[in-house]
């Protein structure tokens, strides 16, 4: 029996998961990293962090599982998308690499927008310019510190770094390049009409390959720190999003995964490339070549009830101490006491300005329509519903593009609670199901090992003999009409707060 491993970048932390070639789980890793914020909406890490996290995840994972490292067929990456991380000549980080959750650039994506111009823009790359994207970051690093700049040789990805130090080869992927807004995501090259224009050399991007491909072997140094064979085939892996599809078996146009973590998104394969006029939804490359993807991206779906439970949870964080459960579970208990629509109160879930579909890093959350007939339960169910409308505007952009949508696939931590599943199914008015398997991009990072290094002769082979759906979930036909009309209030109270959403961060500037 073979045995592949997957390693996921995050934000937090490195997660490594080690599979056999049936998918399932021999052992798993988490090793922390700090998440450095020297300024209000900055957001940065060492890259020597992001290494020693590997090199103590790869160690722990061999230890768990016990297995004959002979055995081991081959690793691949999955990493937090769009970070940037410089290199100069000799290949030594310039400065800490700036984050995709870090805000800074909004003078940058505004100068990219006018130089090259909104709709080309979207031509080219197939996305707007946004803050988190990698372009924006490096114009940053050359107006703001062009001594720093000057010095770049090559830049990378957070993954790529890693990958890097693993096997001495620079190298980017498709889904992750397509992140960076520099990439002609429709031939999945580099686009140099996009490069000309910004005056950016070609020289400072390395070669982008297929997900699927192997990037190069374990060198003896990187062998001696991890414990793993030296020779070990590296396979180039994919970004984070696009790696949670693959473990969830979101490969073919169709299949649509609804993830509720601490952000939500809401992922749909496209056969042929298919571009947003507005930029709502973001068009990246899939790991399985010649595939796309629409992704509509939520700032704040989990951490909307996690927001409500730091502040205001403390009786179900005080039982859920006591018995030794989950506060979420007493959440979920309190909000079916009360019924759907929760009486007309609305949660506007934008705590972090929000992506999809406005594009507005000023909107704030609102709870709408409190009367003296509401209670907790109300609040606490008004939440669950309103990340709900949220991802269903995803959903209505992606409809509206004529992308199919045969089955509802959820995952992540929303997908855990009976009563917000049910709550999907009525507000998307479509059934959902769940799967056997929810473990994340490192999941998809060891099935992308194993396609790219022929233990699975494709992706459809691998999800055929690893995944299987476990719940099918009905909408409630009763409740469906009645979230409607309350989908098209949330709608509408976007569009009435917008400026004063905009008033307020005049104020607080
Ligand atoms: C996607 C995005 C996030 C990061 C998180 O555009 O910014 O999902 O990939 O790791």
């Amino acid at each position: 029996m073979g045995y592949l491993i997957g390693l996921d970048v995050g934000t937090t932390g490195v997660k490594g998961v080690l599979i056999n070639e049936s998918g399932k789980i021999i052992s798993t890793d988490f090793q922390e990293f700090p998440l450095l914020l020297p300024r209000p909406g900055w957001a940065e890490q060492h890259p020597e962090d992001w290494w020693a996290a590997t090199v103590r995840t790869l160690q722990n994972l061999t230890a768990k599982a016990r297995i004959s490292l002979k055995a081991l067929k081959g690793l691949s990456l999955s990493g937090q998308m769009h970070g940037l991380v410089c290199l100069d000549k000799r290949a030594r980080v310039i400065r800490p690499a700036i984050l995709w959750c870090d805000q800074r650039t909004t003078a940058q994506c505004q100068s990219i927008t006018r130089i090259v111009g909104a709709t080309q823009l979207i031509r080219l790359t197939c996305n707007p310019a946004l803050e988190g994207f990698t372009l924006p970051k490096l114009q940053w690093v050359r107006e703001h510190e062009p001594a720093n700049y000057k010095r770049i040789a090559k830049i990378l990805l957070p993954k790529d770094y890693v990958r890097y130090r693993l096997t001495d080869v620079m190298g980017m992927e498709v889904s992750d390049a397509a992140g960076t807004l520099m990439l002609d995501v429709t031939k999945r090259t580099w686009s140099m009409a996009l490069l000309k224009k910004l005056d950016i050399p070609l020289d400072f991007l390395p070669n982008v390959h297929e997900s699927i491909e192997i990037a190069g072997k374990l060198t003896p140094s990187a062998a001696r720190s991890t414990g793993l064979p030296s020779g070990l085939p590296i396979v180039y892996g994919g970004a984070d999003n696009t790696c949670a599809a693959v473990g969830n078996g979101i490969i073919e146009e169709g299949l649509v995964a609804v993830s509720i973590g601490t952000s939500g998104t809401v992922i749909a394969p496209t056969k042929n490339v298919r571009r947003d006029r507005l930029g709502r939804v973001h068009t990246f490359n899939h790991s399985v070549p010649m595939l796309w993807y629409l992704m509509g991206v939520m700032q704040a779906a989990g951490l909307s009830l996690k927001w409500y439970r730091d502040h205001f949870g403390a009786v179900e964080k005080a039982m859920a101490n006591y018995t030794g459960g989950d506060a979420y579970d007493y959440f979920s208990k309190e909000a079916e006491r009360v019924p759907a629509g929760s009486r007309g109160l609305i949660w506007l879930p934008y705590l972090q300005g929000e992506r999809t579909p406005h594009l507005d890093a000023n909107a704030r959350g609102v709870l709408f329509g409190v009367t003296t007939h509401h209670t907790r339960a109300h609040v606490i169910r008004a939440v669950l519903e309103g990340v709900v409308y949220g991802l269903r505007d995803s959903l209505e952009i992606i409809r509206a593009m004529r992308v199919p949508i045969r089955e509802i696939r959820l995952t992540g931590g929303g997908a855990k609670s009976r009563l917000w599943r049910q709550i999907q199914a009525d507000i998307f008015n479509h059934e959902v199901v769940t799967i056997n398997v929810d473990e994340g991009p490192a999941f998809g990072a060891a099935i992308i090992a194993g396609v790219g290094t022929g233990v699975f002769r494709t992706f459809k082979e691998a999800a055929e003999r690893i995944i299987r759906v476990t719940d099918r979930i009905s909408p409630i036909t009763a409740h469906v009409p009645l979230y409607d009309r309350y989908y098209r209030v949330y709608c509408s109270l976007y569009k009435q707060l917008k400026s004063s959403f905009a008033q307020v961060a005049r104020i607080e500037r």
